[in-house]
């Protein structure tokens, strides 16, 4: 198996490639994700993103229960609280007792809050990030982190913090870089972790821009393909990525990262084509307005 283990602030060890189980709209039970999903695990995929939000725990628990040989402490295990279930109700332990309940969990290894744009009349900033204290002190998780949260939300949170966010799950790719400069820098600051969701976007869900054809062009230079060279992007800047595939052989190349280095030359290469071009697909909450634009 080919991903990287790195360390977090706190110690904890994560696996610097996880596997998304993230779906938009999900009514009913889902037996291609729970395929998926086993078919990841097979490949040796062991670090999962899941959330509320996504409503894949019971598919996921299907998935793990198809593998009784793998150890719990192989796997690791993130989720979020949903800011119109957990967050709306003021109840985050709740949230979590049922994550864990459909899971079929004893614990998660990251929990985070899944982005800071909160209902009128919920909780605020600081009151949840009490909620996450108490739930990582009752050990329902190993650690508490956030998602999509900009500088000023990381800040509202550091200041009250007892125990500090271990991981800020962002959108990130080459063509999002430039934008999210400063929260990567308040992040590297306050040593937070970057997760970064969505990184092959510029080769998948939006194929028109210009690191398309340069992923290409270092994927023949290299002899892999241009996912491995964007995920390869990815842990040579220091960033988690959090990706996601149905395909058998984009599984087994995406999890085959360290066989090869991109030279600094082309780690700026792909820097450099990103930063002329803008694009974020999960363009919601408060991204709609303000990032529109960074050129
Ligand atoms: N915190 C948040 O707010 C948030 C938001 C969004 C996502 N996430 C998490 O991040 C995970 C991954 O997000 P994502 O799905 O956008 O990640 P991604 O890895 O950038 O994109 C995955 C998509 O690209 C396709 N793909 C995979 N490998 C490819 C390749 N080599 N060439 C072309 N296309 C390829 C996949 O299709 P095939 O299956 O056909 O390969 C899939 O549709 C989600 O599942 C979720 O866990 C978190």
């Amino acid at each position: 198996m080919g991903i990287p283990i790195i360390t977090l602030a706190s110690g904890q060890k994560i696996p610097q490639v996880g596997f998304g189980i993230g779906v938009l709209g999900k009514k009913a039970y889902d037996p291609a994700m729970t395929e998926k999903i086993k078919l990841a695990l097979k490949n040796g995929w062991r670090h999962f993103d899941a959330a509320e939000a996504y409503g894949t725990d019971p598919e996921l628990a299907d998935a793990l229960a198809a593998f009784p040989d793998i150890p719990r402490s192989e796997l690791y295990i993130t989720s979020k609280v949903h800011t119109s279930k957990g967050i709306q109700n003021k109840d985050i332990e709740s949230s979590l007792r049922k994550i864990l309940a459909e899971t079929k969990l004893d614990y998660v290894d990251l929990f985070l809050i899944h982005n800071p744009f909160f209902p009128e009349n919920s909780l605020t900033l600081e009151e949840a990030w009490r909620q996450m204290e108490a739930v990582k002190e009752k050990g329902l998780t190993k650690e508490i982190g956030i998602s999509n949260f900009r500088p000023v939300d990381i800040e509202k949170v550091w200041k009250i913090a007892k125990v500090k966010p271990v991981v800020n799950q962002i959108e990130l790719h080459p063509y999002l870089l430039a934008a999210e400069q400063d929260t990567v820098d308040l992040c590297k600051k306050y040593n937070i972790q970057i997760a970064s969701y969505s990184p092959l976007v510029p080769i998948g869900r939006h194929g028109k821009g210009p690191v398309n054809a340069l992923s290409e062009e270092l994927a023949k230079k290299y002899g892999v393909t241009s996912g491995q060279i964007l995920l390869r992007w990815q842990i040579q800047h220091g960033f988690v990525a959090i990706t996601s595939t149905a395909d058998d052989a984009r599984q087994k190349a995406q999890s085959d990262l360290q066989g090869f280095e991109l030279s600094a030359e082309d780690v700026k290469k792909i820097d450099e084509a990103g930063a002329t071009y803008y694009h974020r697909f999960f363009g919601w909450g408060a991204f709609k307005t303000e990032y529109h634009s960074v050129l």
